[in-house]
């Protein structure tokens, strides 16, 4: 899936129920795991359409919204004016490719780290950007087989991750309180037409 993919799927997106059952799990996951309060400055990568940032705004201060499509952070802008949200901010960025001076009290990413060649770095990069007592949750897929994407190869980088493999990663970044917890387990048709289940994990962290 390439940036042009998700453009074009933005309208689309929050059309398909599986997707918007498994933000809302995801959301909860990580509102009942950390201690979120309104004075936390936040920031979402891979934001998408705003399913799971929007869904924890209420709870935090600001929260910057990244992504690079252009069309997911056209649809998330929508429902900031016409909901009249006043602490979310969209913003086009690359990690990958160019940095943020600013530190925040949570990093969180959704269903983004397998589209990331290189998700280790990208990993160092959230570690860094946590202010002191700063709180990490990233939600992915468990590895799989790769048919969770099927055709749609194009843009995916990681056919799900290990996450006690990155329990360790995050704990040699200096992370404390690294955990991990399925969170939800996605249901899809695969391109063989086989319906499977597809676990999703989060992973949560503590800047010291
Ligand atoms: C599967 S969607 C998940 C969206 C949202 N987090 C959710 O749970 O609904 C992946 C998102 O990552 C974004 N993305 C892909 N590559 C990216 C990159 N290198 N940097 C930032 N965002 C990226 C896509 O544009 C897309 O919005």
């Amino acid at each position: 899936m390439s940036g042009k993919h998700f453009d074009k799927a933005a309208a689309g997106w929050d059309q398909k129920q599986r997707r918007v059952e498994m933000a809302a799990k995801i959301a909860a996951a990580i509102s009942n795991t950390l201690p979120l309060n309104n004075k936390m400055t936040a920031l979402e990568y891979g934001c998408g359409t705003g399913l799971v940032g929007l869904a924890l705004a209420p709870q935090l201060l600001t929260l910057t919204a990244v992504d690079t499509s252009t069309g997911m952070l056209e649809v998330l802008t929508q429902k900031i004016k016409s909901e009249q949200i006043t602490n979310v901010t969209p913003l086009r960025l690359d990690l990958s490719q160019e940095s943020l001076p600013d530190k925040f009290d949570l990093i969180f990413c959704a269903m983004t780290l397998h589209h990331i060649k290189e998700a280790d770095q990208l990993l160092a990069r959230f570690c860094d950007m946590l202010a002191d007592g700063g709180y990490l949750a990233v939600a992915d897929l468990k590895t799989e087989d790769g048919s969770f994407h099927g055709q749609e190869v194009d843009g995916v980088m990681h056919h799900g991750f290990n996450p006690v493999e990155l329990m360790t990663t995050l704990t040699k970044r200096g992370l404390e309180q690294v955990a991990v917890q399925e969170v939800h387990s996605l249901v899809k048709t695969n391109d063989a037409g086989v319906e499977r289940a597809y676990p999703v994990f989060l992973l949560t962290g503590r800047k010291g």
